[in-house]
């Protein structure tokens, strides 16, 4: 549908150049999103495959443990669009307390993209509102070491920024000047709120949580009310929105990975929303992304429902040990990265007991040594891992 621009253009300064800044109206679209044919189609697909992902999370023996791996392995991609080097077993052994062999910065910013969901999700669990303090209480975290500490963590930011482009004036695209920011934000509050007071209507009480959370991902792209970590935050804010709306009991959609892979795509549909109010392209595009990614997160949790049986069924195999092997094998599926004492303690067996149950694993292939010292020997459930990272690049 063709409804030109989707805001105004506001003089604006930036490093001494005079831009036009953009103001995005507020949500939801005027005239209202076409759903018509396909697109309802789409739709229905896309929540679909949302409903098998929510129910294969809850049918999961150990659905926490899913959740963990999968959270991480979403740290990794997303962090990875930004050009962080860090992969997931160099997150898992920062976690330990080990230092990886990549730069510091790296893996500080993916542990901190953690830090952030997770802190976004207890504040749910508290009846804490998604809300835009919210929002900056989550920047907060995801700022808070490494590289973005000195990009004002938790706040909006104070001045004007701009996307692409060496300098303001040839920049891609000019976001609102600041002094604009807020009130932008307190639109976009009030539409996932869905009390949006917007003249035509409120289409925000009655639209699909699927629906609202693509609108409302490019609104806050839009605006970029952030100084850095728009994209990341943006990204979060998709995974949050489908919880809260109860499409999902656990915050397990995660589109970072499609989003890098049609990176150019992306961009150009969050442009020609703001150019040519083509908001059937973008949802389009985003529900489609919807359906690939839940179907691929209920293949995966498949995958590593079928490895667990396999793995435990040799480890009862090996005869009289394999107690205690089943114990060490257990802790794994916890923690794939785990150094021996900890695995000793959590398993609840002595050091001398779990060194002899590793090595078991070891000689079985399902376990490996990966620090190659002596001291304070780190393991890693290979095969589990793998699989977290096909597709993904995240190891
Ligand atoms: N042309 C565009 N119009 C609107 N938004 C855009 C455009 N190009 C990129 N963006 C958004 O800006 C984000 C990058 O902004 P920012 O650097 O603040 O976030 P980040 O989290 O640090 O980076 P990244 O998303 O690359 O990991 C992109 O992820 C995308 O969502
Ligand atoms: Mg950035």
């Amino acid at each position: 549908m063709h409804r030109d621009a989707t805001g105004k253009y506001a003089a604006s300064i930036a490093g001494g150049e005079t831009v036009r800044a953009f103001v995005p109206d507020p949500l939801p679209p005027v005239p209202a999103l076409d759903l018509g044919g396909a697109r309802q189609a789409v739709l229905e697909k896309a929540t679909l495959a949302l409903g098998r992902l929510d129910s294969i999370a809850l049918l999961l023996p150990d659905p926490q443990l899913f959740l963990y791996a999968y959270v991480r392995r979403e740290a990794v991609l997303s962090s990875q669009i930004e050009g962080t080097q860090s992969s997931l077993s160099d997150l898992l052994l920062f976690e330990l307390d080990e230092l990886p062999g990549v730069p510091f910065d790296d893996v500080v910013e993916v542990s901190n993209y953690v830090a952030a969901l997770e802190h976004g999700m207890a504040r749910l669990r508290e009846g804490f509102p998604l809300c835009n303090r919210l929002l900056r209480e989550m920047h907060m975290h995801l700022m808070s070491r490494g590289r973005g500490s000195d990009k004002a963590p938790g706040e909006f930011r104070r001045s004007q920024n701009w996307i692409g482009g060496t300098r303001p004036g040839n920049a891609r695209f000019v976001p609102p000047p600041p002094q604009e920011v807020e009130a932008c934000m307190t639109a976009l509050e009030r539409f996932i709120h869905g009390n949006a007071d917007h003249a035509s209507g409120k289409a925000g009480n009655t639209m699909p949580v699927l629906l609202k959370a693509a609108l409302a991902h490019v609104q806050f792209e839009t605006i970029h009310p952030f100084l850095d970590g728009n994209g990341r935050l943006g990204r979060l804010l998709i995974a949050l929105l489908l919880h809260d709306g109860g499409v999902l009991q656990q915050p397990l959609l995660y589109l970072s990975l499609y989003f890098k892979q049609h990176r150019a795509l992306y961009y150009e549909l969050l442009d020609r929303v703001r150019t040519h109010g083509d908001w059937e392209a973008w949802v389009d595009f985003f529900l489609e992304g919807v359906e690939q990614t839940a179907l691929g997160a209920v293949q995966t949790a498949r995958r590593l429902v079928d490895l667990f049986q396999t793995d435990t069924r040799r480890v009862q195999g090996v005869g009289r040990s394999s107690a205690n092997v089943l114990r060490v094998l257990d802790t794994l599926r916890q923690r794939p990265l785990c150094s021996l004492s900890q695995i000793g303690k959590s398993a609840g067996i002595t050091f001398p007991t779990a060194s002899k149950a590793m090595l078991t694993l070891a000689e079985m292939g399902i376990a490996r040594e990966l620090t190659g010292q002596r001291r304070n020997r780190v393991f890693v459930y290979d095969a589990y891992l793998n699989i977290l990272n096909e597709g993904g690049e995240a190891l």
